[in-house]
Order: structure tokens, then C-alpha cells, then sequence
């Protein structure tokens, strides 16, 4: 099988958040499938990954499984942003891309591949799209022109495919940027069994995000005989993403709790009734987490190593931070962690608001991230009062984030709502409990300690609510204080899941692909 990745971002290349993460891992773990060693027979504690919706409306597992093979190279097409950098020995390809809005109808582009980390990289370089400060938009909002941009990368994708040596077997289009692949194939590519004759596999990493596009800006999209074909007349344009997932042979998120959420009217933001009635090509599987980059043991951003079964690197990780962040080292009392963008679905509107309680209870607080102007201040105030408990770094530093995981001693991710996280899964990786919201991601990954006090990896609240989550930090705080076994125990828990995309999610991806296929050759 041959299978073609698009997408907005993949890391190192190109990236705002975790869909650049679960891209890059991705493209690596299902080119190494076949080559690699059969997962890792360790694994002692073992998470729900995977879910489809069965007939009836009830989720179940994935029917079929089998292994199945990809071929090398995956390719992941990317646009060719400001900042971007590509590797000495890259190929420069010229290339003519249909374009609605090119007075000849085509717009030449350059086609910029190199291999790189397992699977072959080909962007799209055409600086009148993406030769721009932000990835999708500046202070002003979204680019007007995203349909156009976004239209032109998955063109150009579709226009490489056309003139490769073999033929694509699955499209793997992430979020509402590459959905303009699924409607073209439909549409412009309608005649070219190479492009209609692909499976499109659509993963959604975050449900808020649809796309909007007004008949205006679909005109930078599509020609207008296509558009005809795209949406009914009067009506005022589309969501790419809405679209995309009504064309694809299958769709699913990145958690099987996020999947079954979403079908509900409080987390579907309006397509849970086109998500359910997909039946068994709509489901969630867990992200996995690339544990070579997230290992405590080798990590070279942390002051001291350390790994299940020896944590005294921990406890010099946490003495480097509390110095690192002007707290007392000395002081025993439990340090909260959290690092992320500053926004309210993140919940640190709620942490603003549980954070005296939890001072008073002895707790301290580190705060990482940027974002949202109110929820800043509120924080910057608290740490202005007190500076010896509360301590809010505002950028974006990777080698910290590092050693917040590390040298906290629980970590915080109260999200209102969570596709699938991956902070959680490192902090636990890195020996620190986690203290989470019951929600998407989040509720597949973290077991509360008082609910299976042997089978706890941190705490778990109900409601997105300052009391919950306070209650939540209560708890955590009174396990952590209370020391012993019970807390090494609870750590070493959480330090023995296998996260690895190896151990479940590259090959639930594959044999997913696999169902793509068939599906797309019953059509
Ligand atoms: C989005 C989601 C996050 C998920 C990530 C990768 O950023 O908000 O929950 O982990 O995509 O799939």
C-alpha cells in the first residue's frame, strides 16, 4: 500500500501544536511497520486505543486488524512556509498547478523533496501563499484567502501524485487544510483513475476547527463548474471539513473517547449527526507518543536522567526547577505543573480560579505558555503576590517545557474538552501523576488513584469547574504528601505504559488503511 500524508504541519518542519507531533510520529511508525520489532511485550499496563462505531450506534473494536504492509517512502505533503528548514540536498522541482484564480488558470509552484526521519518530505513552495508571518492567519484573524492557500497545496499534492512512478493507495488528510484533496478528487480529479481510484482516510485532531469558506473565498478553491458540484446553489458557502468527511472512506479522531463525545451535541460542534451516521467508518484511535524523544532516561534537556525503578534523577530534576523558577528547593510541598497555549479550552481559566485554594493548601504552581491577554494577567497577578508559590513563565520554550514535566510532581491538564493530549501522556512518562478533566483524550489515558487505588496513574474530575478541579488538587496533593509506597506505586504505574505508536496505533492505522482500500474499491 501506498500512503500519502497531508497535512499543515509535521514536525520539525512546520508546527503549532500536536497535530505536527502525531504527523511526524505518524509518517515514521506506519513506513516502519514491517521493519521494526514486534511491539514491546512489556507493556504491563494496557489502555482502550481503539474504537469504531458498530451498527447500532455502539462503539466496538475495529473489525479485521491484520497487519498490513506500507510501502516506503510515506510521503507528507506540507506547504512551504516562512521559516521552514529544508535540508541541504533538497530537490527543486518546477511545477504548473491548475489555479481559479490565475488569469491562464495555472500558477506555477516548486515541488521541494527530500527524505528525511523515515519517510519522504514534499513541500509545496509558492511564497504568494505561504511566505507569510502566521501558518494560517495574523492578529486581523485567518487569512481571507485560506481556501485559495490551502486549495493550492492539495492541488499541487494531487498534480505530484499524477506524475509519480506508482499510484497512491490512501490519502491520509489531516484537519480541515487537507480536505480540499477529498473534493478535488471528487471532482477535478473525477477523471483520473490515479487520484479518484485513492482511499481518503480523514483524521480530525480537533473538531472546533471546520474550515469556513464563503462562495467568495471557494472561488480561490475550485473553478465554477466545480463549485457547482460542491455545494447546491444559495447556499453561502461550506465547511471544508464537513465536506471532506462526507467524501472520505473513513474518519476518525485521535481518541475512542473523543470519538464517542463528539457524537453527542455538546462536543459535536453541529457534525455529530454526519459523524454518527458513518457507522463503522467513524471511530477513535489513541495517539500513540514517540517515546524515543520523550524518555526521562536520555532526555538532554533535563539537569539529571532517570527511569522506572530509580527516580533520584527525579528528585534533582525538581531542586533545578524550583531554583530555575525562584521557588525554596527545599520546600517539600507538592508542585503543580502545566504547560500549554493560554486558552480557555485548555482550562487554565480554571486553574486562575482553584489556585488560591490550592496555595492554601500548601501547593505551588508553575505555569509555561502564551496565549489569551485576560487569562495572562490573572495569572501574572497571582504570581506577582506570590512569588515564592507561584510562577508563570510566559513563551514558548521547549527545553523548559522538558523540565516542567520532570520536576513537578503532578502535572495539570484540566481541558474542557481534549481530542487526545499528549501532555498528560508525557507527564506520566516522566514519573508525574496527572490531574485531568473526565474528557476526550484525557479520560482514555489517566486512571484516578482513589476510584482503582491499584490501578490509579493520577486523579480524574467530573466537571470543568474551579471546585472539581480543586477537590481534584486536594486529593492529588494529600496522596503526594502522604509519600510512601502508595505514591511510588502510582508513579511507577503511570512510568510503565507503553505509549509507543509501535505498540498499538501505527498498526491500528494500517489495518485502517487497509479497510480504506476495500471500501473505496466497493464504491
Ligand atoms: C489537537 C488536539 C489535541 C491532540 C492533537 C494531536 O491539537 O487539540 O488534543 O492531541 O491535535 O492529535
Amino acid at each position: 500500500m501506498r500512503v500519502v500524508c497531508i497535512s499543515a504541519e509535521c514536525e520539525p518542519w512546520a508546527k503549532t501544536g500536536g497535530l505536527g507531533d502525531v504527523v511526524d510520529a505518524l509518517a515514521r511508525a506506519v513506513a516502519a511497520i514491517g521493519e521494526s520489532e514486534p511491539p514491546n511485550s512489556t507493556v504491563e499496563h494496557v489502555v482502550q486505543s481503539q474504537v469504531w462505531l458498530g451498527t447500532g450506534g455502539v462503539m466496538g473494536q475495529a473489525p479485521g486488524g491484520v497487519m498490513a504492509h506500507v510501502e516506503r517512502p510515506v510521503d507528507v505533503f506540507l506547504p512551504l512556509y516562512r521559516g521552514v528548514p529544508v535540508p541541504e540536498g533538497a530537490t527543486r522541482t518546477p511545477m504548473v498547478v491548475p489555479d481559479p484564480l490565475a488569469p491562464e488558470g495555472v500558477t506555477e509552484v516548486h515541488l521541494v523533496e527530500f527524505d528525511a526521519r523515515g519517510y519522504r518530505v514534499r513541500l509545496i513552495d509558492h511564497p504568494p501563499a505561504f511566505d507569510r508571518d502566521g501558518y494560517y492567519g495574523d492578529d486581523d484573524g485567518d487569512y481571507a484567502d485560506n481556501g485559495w492557500r490551502f486549495g493550492l497545496l492539495c492541488r499541487a499534492a494531487l498534480e505530484a501524485l499524477l506524475d509519480d512512478d506508482r499510484p497512491v493507495d490512501v490519502l491520509h488528510l489531516h484537519d480541515w487544510q487537507a480536505m480540499p484533496a477529498v473534493l478535488l478528487r471528487d471532482v477535478a480529479y473525477a477523471g483520473y483513475p490515479r487520484i479518484s481510484g485513492a482511499a481518503v482516510m480523514v483524521t480530525i485532531h480537533n473538531l472546533a476547527y471546520q474550515g469556513w469558506l464563503s462562495r467568495e473565498q471557494l472561488a480561490g478553491l475550485a473553478a465554477p463548474d466545480e463549485i457547482a458540484q460542491l455545494v447546491k446553489p444559495l447556499t453561502d458557502g461550506l465547511l471544508l471539513l464537513r465536506e471532506g468527511v462526507k467524501r472520505a472512506e473513513l474518519v476518525n479522531t485521535v481518541s475512542p473517547g473523543y470519538a464517542a463525545e463528539v457524537l453527542t451535541p455538546a462536543f459535536g460542534m453541529g457534525m455529530e449527526k454526519l459523524l454518527a451516521g458513518l457507522g463503522h467508518r467513524f471511530g477513535g484511535i489513541l495517539n500513540g507518543l514517540d517515546t524515543a524523544v520523550w524518555d526521562p532516561a536520555t532526555d538532554e534537556a533535563l539537569p539529571a536522567h532517570y527511569s522506572r525503578g530509580d527516580l533520584t534523577g527525579k528528585a534533582e530534576c525538581r531542586r533545578a526547577l524550583l531554583t530555575e523558577v525562584g521557588f525554596d528547593a527545599d520546600d517539600e510541598r507538592a508542585v503543580l505543573g502545566m504547560i500549554g497555549r493560554l486558552d480557555p479550552q485548555k482550562g487554565f481559566d480554571l486553574l486562575a480560579a482553584a489556585a488560591k485554594d490550592v496555595l492554601v493548601e500548601g501547593g505551588r504552581i508553575v505555569v509555561l505558555g502564551t496565549g489569551d491577554a485576560k487569562l495572562t494577567a490573572d495569572l501574572r497577578t497571582l504570581a506577582k503576590k506570590r512569588p515564592d508559590a507561584v510562577a508563570v513563565i510566559e513563551r514558548f520554550d521547549r527545553a523548559l517545557a522538558r523540565r516542567v514535566y520532570a520536576g513537578s510532581d503532578l502535572y495539570l491538564m484540566p481541558s474542557r474538552f481534549e481530542p487526545c493530549g499528549q501532555g498528560q501522556m508525557i507527564a506520566l512518562r516522566y514519573g508525574t501523576p496527572a490531574i485531568v478533566h473526565r474528557t476526550g483524550g484525557l479520560a482514555d489515558t489517566v486512571v484516578d488513584a482513589d476510584a482503582s487505588p491499584n490501578e490509579g496513574t493520577g486523579f480524574v474530575f467530573d466537571a470543568p469547574k474551579p471546585a472539581a478541579l480543586r477537590d481534584a488538587c486536594g486529593r492529588a496533593m494529600s496522596h503526594f504528601h502522604a509519600g510512601g509506597l502508595a505514591w511510588a506505586e502510582l508513579q511507577d504505574r503511570g512510568m510503565a505504559i507503553d505509549w509507543s505508536w509501535e505498540a498499538g496505533p501505527a498498526d491500528q492505522y494500517a489495518a485502517s488503511y487497509r479497510r480504506a482500500v476495500s471500501l473505496r474499491k466497493e464504491r
